[in-house]
């Protein structure tokens, strides 16, 4: 059975693909145009392949649909991971059409193509973005809550999960599972795939090139939030987990209808408890700077993870901050 992963060179599709080959037997057709994946990532898993021959890479851009609709002639489609996109909220404000049209106009092909050719499951990799900013008395977060994005990224992934939900409600053959990442971070426990940003932005990875001297100073965005130590709170998921959640969501999908669900840990962390935790998994000391709050930035976010927890068969198993860290920190010390 073939399933196509779209954005399979970058973080959290790479773990994916590698999960995939150790636990199913799909033959995997990767489309990614490697504007922010890597080859080398691709090289990467298809030497995970002991037989050489399940993964299919497509060097390939989603706007040129046509060219898309090739593969799926080519191919017999009938799964979709889809991960492509451009994930930086920042530049998302300053450049909003970029995120709409990779995010949501490729998107919106995509699923699409899909429909016309018969797929039957899609899961989509969507984001604690899209719910905005959540006051207090709504965290943890429910994926009921009222969505209320405040940034182009935010926005661009809730049109696409409507854009789904409108195409399965008129194809009975189509079903979805749309995952609403909450702070992914982590490496793969194996440590052949793991976080690679250019730039990067996130918290862990640039705390663990802290510590190996790749940067002079964390800064902490912050210290003036209504939180216990001022800094702001993150729900971080293990990006294994995360993979098997999509696992999950396929097998989920064979005797389910179509749902979406919160991936997180139900737990926050606070950045201060963030850079103690790798200070004490590198026993390594390094400057950190505090500096003026980073804009956008909700104080607490925090998931509440009860619906994919009882309704899918889906049980975290890297539930420790010091774990993720430390992988993070093991993958940073091999790139
Ligand atoms: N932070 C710092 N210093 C840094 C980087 C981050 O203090 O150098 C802080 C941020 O201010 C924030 C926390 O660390 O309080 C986490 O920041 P990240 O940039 O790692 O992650 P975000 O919470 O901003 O974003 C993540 C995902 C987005 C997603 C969002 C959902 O990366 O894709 O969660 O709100 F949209």
């Amino acid at each position: 059975m073939q399933i196509l992963v779209t954005g399979a060179a970058g973080y959290i599709g790479s773990h994916v693909v590698k999960q995939l080959l150790e636990q199913t037997d799909y033959e995997i057709i990767i489309i990614d145009n490697l504007s922010t994946g890597f080859q080398n990532t691709i090289d990467t898993l298809k030497k995970l392949d002991s037989t050489n021959k399940r993964i299919k890479f497509y060097n390939q851009d989603l706007s040129q649909w046509e060219k898309v609709e090739e593969i799926f002639k080519e191919n017999d489609i009938k799964e979709i991971i889809h991960f492509a996109a451009f994930s930086q909220v920042a530049e998302s404000m300053t450049n909003p059409i970029k995120y709409y049209s990779n995010n949501t106009i490729n998107t919106t092909n995509l699923v699409k193509v899909a429909s016309d050719y018969g797929v039957e499951k899609f899961i989509f990799s969507s984001t604690a973005a899209v719910y905005g900013d959540v006051t207090s008395e709504n965290i943890p977060i429910k994926e009921d809550l009222a969505k209320d994005p405040i940034n182009p990224y935010g926005s661009s992934k809730l049109f696409s999960e409507s854009i789904i939900k409108d195409v399965a409600s008129i194809n009975a053959n189509f079903k979805y599972v749309i995952l609403r990442y909450f702070n992914v971070a982590g490496a793969d426990i194996d440590g052949k795939v793991g976080e690679n940003h250019d730039p990067e932005t996130h918290l862990i990875p640039l705390v663990v090139k802290t510590a190996l001297g790749k940067r002079d100073s964390i800064k902490i965005f912050g210290d003036d939030y209504d939180t216990e130590d001022g800094t702001c709170i993150r729900d971080y998921i293990h990006v294994c987990d995360l993979a098997d959640a999509h696992i999950q969501a396929l097998k989920y999908l064979e005797t389910n209808p179509s749902d979406i669900f919160n991936c997180g840990y139900g737990y926050g962390y606070s950045v201060k408890e963030v850079v103690e935790a790798v200070k004490k998994v590198s026993n390594i000391d390094f400057k950190v700077d505090i500096e003026k709050r980073r804009i956008g930035d909700p104080a607490v976010l925090i998931s509440d993870n009860t619906k994919i927890k009882t309704k899918m068969n889906w049980t975290p198993k890297y539930n420790d901050l010091e774990l993720i860290c430390k992988t993070a920190l093991e993958w940073e010390k091999r790139i």
